[in-house]
């Protein structure tokens, strides 16, 4: 019997990124829990186009998942992230990030230990409160 053995190796000689640990999966149900809350909520409800909610988890997902060192689509569909620009157009006050950021924890409740262990649970939340706070654009 041969085995086939490919000069290639199957994975790019680098060490695991928090996505390849935590997975797809993972970032896909985060962002789902937070756009299921985001349509009910009285600060961020109106900002986000109810027309293209799809759109808008796709593009919060295609960011977190190409940050923490997965497949770079964010960039690839939609350019150089720019958050601060990108947000200028909306409202990032104070309240509007505490709104975000408790959505988001609920979110990020919803998934097991084991599928986001601790380690990478506390890493992907002080971005986002990193991100968040750089976010705020009005008193
Ligand atoms: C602080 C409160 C925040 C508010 C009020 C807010 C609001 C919004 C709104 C209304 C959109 C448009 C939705 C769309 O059509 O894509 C958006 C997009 C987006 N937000 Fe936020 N956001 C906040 C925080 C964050 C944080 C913390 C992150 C990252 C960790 C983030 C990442 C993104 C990304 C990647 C997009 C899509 C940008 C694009 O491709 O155009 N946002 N945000």
């Amino acid at each position: 019997m041969t085995i086939p053995i490919s000069p290639v190796p199957s994975e790019p000689d680098r060490p695991a990124s928090l996505y390849d640990l935590v997975g797809e999966e993972t970032f896909r149900s985060i962002v789902h829990e937070f756009y299921l809350r985001v349509p009910s909520d009285p600060v961020l409800g109106p900002m986000y186009p109810a027309e293209d909610m799809a759109g808008a988890e796709d593009r919060l997902r295609w960011f977190l998942v190409q940050y923490w060192g997965g497949p770079q689509t964010f960039n690839e569909q939609r350019g150089h992230p720019r958050l601060r620009m990108r947000h200028m157009h909306f409202a990032v006050t104070p309240e509007a990030r505490e709104h975000w950021l408790t959505m988001m924890s609920e979110s990020l409740a919803t998934v097991s230990d084991e599928d986001l262990p601790e380690p990478a649970r506390l890493a992907i939340w002080d971005h986002m409160v990193r991100v968040a706070d750089m976010l705020i654009n009005r008193a």
